[in-house]
């Protein structure tokens, strides 16, 4: 059954992060969070202004793919990030990310995993997607910090939370799952709320250009290491058996000649072993 609309206070009296979320946009429709989260960092707004909106009519997922938010249903979840210039590489924030929200959903009783670069499952199937954006920006104004250039990054983020089976397209019948039908009773404003803790201090490590346990931790939660995958890249697919991260956050492969393959960006396919 779907929820009235984000209860802002519900999220607050969960949220323990001390500047992410803090200053909260909720929407009853927009085009994209991650495109709200853009426009507010460009109008000056602080670091880790957080926006939610119930229905998305042009939600991004990655590789150019919409994404659909089920009104009610599903997070729709973006947060702004200011950096400094000398955090850890770019590649690292998407893995940052799969696991703030793996982190969260441990947190609300579940056992994910987490899928190369940043898809949540549940039971296999994706209960969570994410979208990380860059960019640097000049500001006319820049609000608190004044004019200038600003580097930022949108870390946007799809939770399904509450839909039942027939709430998903036929299309994603056998590949998406939610909370709900994994027998998660979770809100979507602790989901939230969760997501926000469990990101704060994975940022605040890659701020300080440490990696912290992030490579261990991320790891840990994978399930595909020395299975054959096949990785869609922008320039062509590569197959290979998968064996770990780099430390800039690349999948490294190893080809049928033996021969390391690093993949910077792309979706995984996971052979199913026999
Ligand atoms: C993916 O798995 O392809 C990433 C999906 C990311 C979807 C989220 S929903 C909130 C934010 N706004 C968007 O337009 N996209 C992200």
């Amino acid at each position: 059954m779907a929820e009235p609309a984000f209860a802002r206070s519900r999220f607050f009296s969960r949220l323990g992060a001390r500047r992410l979320g803090r200053t909260l946009v909720t929407l009853a429709e927009t085009a994209s969070t991650n495109d709200e989260a853009w426009a507010a960092c460009a109008a000056g707004a602080p670091h880790g202004t957080t926006v939610v909106a119930e229905a998305q009519t042009r939600g991004r997922g990655r590789a150019g793919r919409a994404w659909h938010t089920a009104p009610g249903k599903a997070l729709a979840i973006s947060v702004a990030l200011h950096r400094n210039g000398r955090g850890a590489p770019l590649g690292l924030v998407p893995l940052a990310a799969g696991l703030a929200v793996a982190r969260a959903l441990e947190r609300l009783g579940a056992a994910p995993s987490l899928k190369w670069p940043n898809d949540v499952l549940l039971g296999g199937r994706k209960v969570a997607g994410v979208l990380c954006e860059s960019r640097r920006l000049s500001l006319a104004e820049g609000g608190a910090r004044g004019p200038g250039a600003l580097e930022a990054v949108v870390v946007g983020v799809g939770v399904n939370v509450l839909q039942a089976e027939d709430d998903f397209p036929a299309a994603l019948a056998g590949s998406a799952t939610s909370l709900a039908r994994e027998g998660v009773a979770a809100r979507r404003e602790e989901v939230a709320a969760a997501f926000l803790d469990a990101l704060e201090p994975l940022w605040e490590e890659l701020e300080r250009g440490s990696r912290g346990t992030l490579l261990e931790e991320w790891s840990a939660r994978a399930t595909f290491w020395g299975r054959p995958v096949t990785a869609r890249t922008p320039v062509g697919e590569v197959r290979g058996e998968a064996r770990a991260l780099t430390p800039d956050g690349a999948l490294r492969l190893v080809d049928a000649d033996g021969a390391a393959i690093d993949v910077l960006a792309g979706d995984l396919s996971v052979e199913t072993g026999s």
